[in-house]
């Protein structure tokens, strides 16, 4: 749908398109502090040329879903190598580093915020219990999970229990974040949250996003062949 035909806010826009900000700069529209403002709203307030902004607007959205179906498709044309590689060095680097600095921000803000925002407990523990699953989970795809794609001869139902653990925390993983998600009221940061406080809940939800993408490129491409593979499997069993 078109910008124009959506009510949305400013942060909305910047979230979904990000190489919008140089769009807000040069039509002088606050996207840091304003950005819970209603864009139609700011249009009118300001009398900005809507038809132009929304021109543009429209034009990086198009940009960035073509971007995307492209890059998908490459995913897709991979060899199970090469994506585990390509998983390995983004996504798993990407955790090993954010992980134990988010942690220690959040302590942080626990310690100095907790007393007024008691959800910070429960995202504490959360995020704790989220960080150690993780950690082992990563370590289960490196050790066991991705070599088995570079051999031959592998035993099939040793892959097919492994591949269903992985995708069960996967979920489990999800179902975390969902709650992080929840306790924390969608990110929303309180009146007197500190730049910390800030920082924190955006590395939460750039870690969201990381793993959104980390499972759906292992659940949805890598392992789908085994998936598939299962099925066959579990119906010649039947047959046998
Ligand atoms: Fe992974
Ligand atoms: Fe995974």
């Amino acid at each position: 749908m078109k910008y124009k035909d959506k009510n949305v806010t400013i942060g909305e826009v910047v979230v979904e398109v990000p190489e919008v900000t140089e769009v807000f700069k040069e039509f002088r529209i606050d996207f840091c502090c304003g950005g819970h403002r209603n864009l139609a709203s700011v249009i009118e307030e300001q009398k900005i040329d809507g038809a132009a902004l929304f021109e543009r607007l429209d034009k990086l959205y198009e940009n960035r879903k073509a971007s995307y179906e492209n890059k998908e498709s490459q995913f897709d044309q991979m060899s199970p190598q090469v994506l585990v590689t390509y998983i390995e060095d983004t996504h798993h680097e990407y955790l090993r580093r954010v992980l134990p600095e988010t942690a220690g921000l959040l302590t942080t803000i626990l310690r100095v915020h907790g007393k007024n925002h008691q959800e910070l407990f429960d995202m504490y523990r959360i995020y704790g219990q989220l960080k150690a699953d993780l950690e082992q989970h990563l370590l289960k795809e490196e050790t066991m999970l991705f070599p088995d794609f570079n051999e031959i001869d592998n035993n099939e139902q040793e892959i097919i229990d492994l591949t269903k653990m992985i995708m069960s925390e996967h979920e489990a993983a999800g179902e975390l974040l969902e709650k992080l998600r929840t306790i924390s009221g969608n990110y929303h940061l309180p009146e007197d949250a500190c730049k910390t406080f800030a920082k924190t809940y955006q590395l939460l939800e750039d870690i969201e996003d990381d793993l959104h993408q980390h499972i759906h490129l292992e659940n949805n491409i890598l392992l789908k062949n085994y998936r598939k593979r299962e099925t066959l499997f579990k119906s010649n069993e039947i047959l046998n």
